[in-house]
């Protein structure tokens, strides 16, 4: 039997919900306990639980007498407890949080469904404040967690208490009739749940994906895991990136990803005079360049440069790290260096990139300055610009930085990398790097420890 207290201003916002939820019918079969406690039930009649804020400000609070006494009474009727308040600061509650704390609380899954117990702790107290939240030194005092729902303010922490145990129970041994498809949900791992159908077959002109009728379940499997994979990395790359995803997902999920090009122009760029004109091409910025393009998976890096002179000199350099004797000398750079390519504008790159693959690319241009540009995009704005199913140019000035003709001309201008500080003159090898890394880069979370 699992055993749940509900410290709250209002019993009432829990009935409907406890009796006619799932929860309901684990109390029912005796699986699970909740006990409702009314702050109001631990003042003298008439007496008032709240009070006026400390210092300037208006606003109430629940007197820290008051819970303390209403946890106490939890305590000294069912057992000391795990303690859970809720503050709009407190640990964001996400699937890997929820699953810390089923870890922390519940029997394994395996053990006996029949009468799910608690591991380490009599009971669950969920202290539910209103008003201006809750003092801070109760807060230091007894929780032993304390969770937010999400980055909003409501007016109290009864509905993040309810939305932690619809969360939570999903774990509890009997609740959720099938264990397994807890597993298979979204934000479980690095993936969101596939397309879900019932029927009818067609509905409003729609029609269930005929391989889900098929019955050959393999290829089902196949066709929910692509198009999970397709619609995390359209909807929700932030998750996926940050989800430890193996070798093998990410290898799916490039089949979503479109191509991506890097262009370093050396043409079109403002030069210190205020004009616009040519720069010249530097070693050092080549390979630089190539190694963030390989790591990040660029398709192809071309160097733009009209000058025939500055050509011969990439050229040569080029030369050498394609031939056997570069590839001896330094394979991996080698490895890095084979996708350099070199064009005399960036027409022709664009012509050329199209004629590889069938598709007009869709045009990135980067700026250290913010500039007015129709869309300006930001680095959360992956699936946006995938949907289009385009390849992707990233081009880079240097320089001054890009012509404004050629951003203008372009689809999409990226903000600008900026610190904390008034300097702003990263070279453009380490401003292409910082860039692919936030655009295309994974970016692993520890699993997090339980929050205290
Ligand atoms: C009006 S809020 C207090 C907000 C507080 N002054 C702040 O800005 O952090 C009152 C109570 O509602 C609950 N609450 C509001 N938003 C919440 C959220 N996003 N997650 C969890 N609890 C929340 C908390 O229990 C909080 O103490």
């Amino acid at each position: 039997m699992i055993t749940i207290s509900i410290i709250t201003v209002f019993p009432e916002l829990h009935e409907s919900f406890i009796s006619l939820s799932l929860l309901g019918k684990a109390q029912e079969k005796g699986l699970l306990k909740i006990n409702l406690i009314r702050f109001s039930d631990f003042v003298a009649p008439k007496e008032r639980i709240d009070q006026q804020l400390c210092g300037p400000g208006a606003g109430m609070m629940l007197k820290p007498e008051v819970v303390e006494k209403a946890i106490n009474h939890c305590i000294d009727t069912h057992g000391d407890g795990f303690k859970i308040f809720f503050s709009p600061q407190g640990t964001v509650m996400t699937q890997p949080v929820v699953k810390l704390l089923a870890e922390e609380l519940f029997d394994s899954p395996s053990t006996d469904t029949q009468q799910p117990a608690l591991l380490n702790h009599a009971h669950i107290i969920l202290v539910c404040p209103r008003y201006e939240g809750m003092d801070a030194r109760v807060e230091q005092e007894y929780a032993d967690t304390v969770i937010s729902i999400g980055d909003y303010v409501l007016m109290g922490g009864d509905l993040p208490a309810q939305v932690l145990l619809e969360a939570l129970l999903r774990y509890a041994p009997g609740i959720v009739g099938n264990a397994e498809s807890v597993e298979a949900d979204s934000f479980t791992g690095p993936l969101l749940d596939h397309p879900a159908y019932t029927l009818p077959v067609t509905w409003h002109e729609q029609e269930i994906p005929p391989i889900i009728r098929s019955g050959n379940h393999e290829a089902i499997a196949q066709w929910r895991r692509e198009q999970a994979c397709k619609k995390t990395i359209l909807q929700r790359f932030d998750w996926f990136r940050a989800a430890q995803p193996s070798k093998e997902l990410c290898n799916e999920a490039k089949k979503t990803i479109p191509p991506h090009y890097v262009v370093l122009m050396h043409d079109q760029v403002k030069l210190a005079d205020g004009s616009i004109g040519t720069s010249s091409v530097t070693s050092i910025d080549i390979h630089d360049t190539a190694r963030s393009c390989a790591t990040y998976g660029i398709q192809n890096f071309f160097l733009v440069t009209p000058l025939v002179d500055q050509l011969s000199i990439v050229e040569t350099f080029l030369n050498f790290w394609h031939s056997e004797r570069g590839k001896k000398y330094n394979p991996s750079r080698f490895k890095a260096v084979s996708r350099v390519r070199t064009e005399i504008s960036l027409a022709r790159v664009l012509t050329s990139i199209e004629a590889e693959t069938g598709k007009k690319p869709l045009v990135i241009t980067t700026s250290a300055k913010i500039m007015s540009h129709a869309t300006t995009i930001d680095y959360h704005s992956q699936g946006t610009v995938w949907a289009h199913n385009r390849p992707i140019v990233f081009i880079f000035g240097t320089a001054q930085g890009l012509a404004d003709e050629v951003v203008n001309q372009s689809d999409y201008l990226l903000l600008p990398i900026t610190g904390m500080t008034d300097y702003n003159h990263l070279s453009v090898r380490s401003a292409m790097a910082i860039i692919l890394d936030r655009w295309l880069g994974l970016q692993p979370k520890l699993p997090k420890k339980l929050p205290h």
